[in-house]
């Protein structure tokens, strides 16, 4: 028999995470009242991170044109500063010899998640190579701390829907509550193509706010009793419901000023198209809108959509 030549074993993991969706009750969580959001489970991050050869931490993450090692990233570097937060946390304090590949299918500042969701699968992909996997509990903590470096004052909506990728019933500092899915239905999502930073329209909200607080707190109450609708509908199996609490729920947000020619073109092309109702998602402005479709309106829901100008459609079934 021949001597086999000695060849050093490759330690290798990998992790993925899912987009996700807000369904109901965007920028009111901000100020404690209940939304909405689900997985989106058609588009997801893979973190693959293993030993390396070469000295120091090794980064390609094609999507944010990222292919450096970590110490020549500058120090608030969205992914440098996850896997910096890591060694932290787990008390390492010289850097491993690592390979960390990151490729993902979540448009990147489009309301789907795609920065909470790299944070989830690194943080879960490194712990667990470094034999020290976080908790489901300790994941959500650390990427809320990120969110909150990269969008002021998240509600932390974002990464609870990711890490625990279930239907999320939240309200901000409250413990996370799931929700049943008493008959599946199915959404289309269209994205405007406009990037839309979350945090400007979070800003502006609070602005308004804090001119009138009376009204914009009566919008906010308007906004958390459509959630709480929506909520029944969904646990109690009449998800065609929830298409009339869309169209509330978007004029609501647009009382907010967080529409935009864009999304409103995009929402009433689905209601022509056949769709029960549509209102933007997540932070607004530009960046997604969702629309309440059923088997058979999908197909053409999402042609209006791309006709109407969305750069591209995801239907995704909630279940
Ligand atoms: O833009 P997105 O999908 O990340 O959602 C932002 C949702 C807001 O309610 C506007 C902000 C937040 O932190 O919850």
């Amino acid at each position: 028999m021949g001597r086999r030549s000695p060849r050093r074993l490759l330690s290798l993991v990998k992790s993925s995470a899912p987009g996700k969706i807000i369904l109901f009750g965007e920028h009111a969580v901000v100020y404690h009242r209940p939304a909405l959001a689900v997985p989106v489970t058609q588009v997801q991050v893979d973190v693959e991170v293993l030993d390396s050869d070469s000295a120091g931490v090794h980064i390609h993450a094609p999507m944010v044109n990222l292919n450096g090692e970590l110490n020549t990233l500058p120090a608030d570097h969205a992914i440098g500063s996850v896997i910096l937060k890591v060694f932290s946390a787990l008390g390492i304090s010289t850097s491993p010899n690592l390979n960390i590949n990151i490729t993902s299918t979540i448009p990147v500042a489009a309301g789907l998640g795609s920065g909470a969701a790299v944070s989830v699968a690194l943080i879960r992909a490194l712990s667990s190579f470094l034999s020290k996997p976080f908790t489901d509990e300790q994941v959500n903590d650390m990427v809320f701390e990120i969110e909150k470096l990269h969008h002021g004052t998240p509600s932390g909506i974002d990464n609870t829907v990711i890490t625990f990728s279930k239907p999320v019933f939240f309200i901000k500092g409250q413990p996370i509550e799931t929700f049943k899915v008493g008959k599946p239905f199915t959404i289309v999502i269209g994205d405007t193509g406009v990037p839309a930073p979350t945090k400007e329209s979070v800003g502006d909200v609070r602005a308004l706010w804090q001119k009138d607080q009376d009204t914009i707190e009566k919008i906010f109450d308007q906004i958390a009793a459509v959630s709480l609708s929506a909520r029944q509908a969904i646990e109690n199996g009449n998800p065609e419901s929830l298409g009339g609490l869309m169209n509330q729920n978007h004029a609501l947000l647009g009382q907010l000023t967080v529409s935009s020619p864009e999304l409103d073109s995009l929402v009433e092309a689905a209601r022509n198209a056949g769709a029960l109702g549509a209102k933007l998602s997540g932070g607004g402005r530009g960046g997604n809108m969702i629309a309440l479709v059923t088997k058979e309106t999908a197909e053409s829901v999402s042609a209006a959509l791309l006709s109407a100008g969305a750069k591209r459609t995801i239907v995704t079934k909630v279940s």
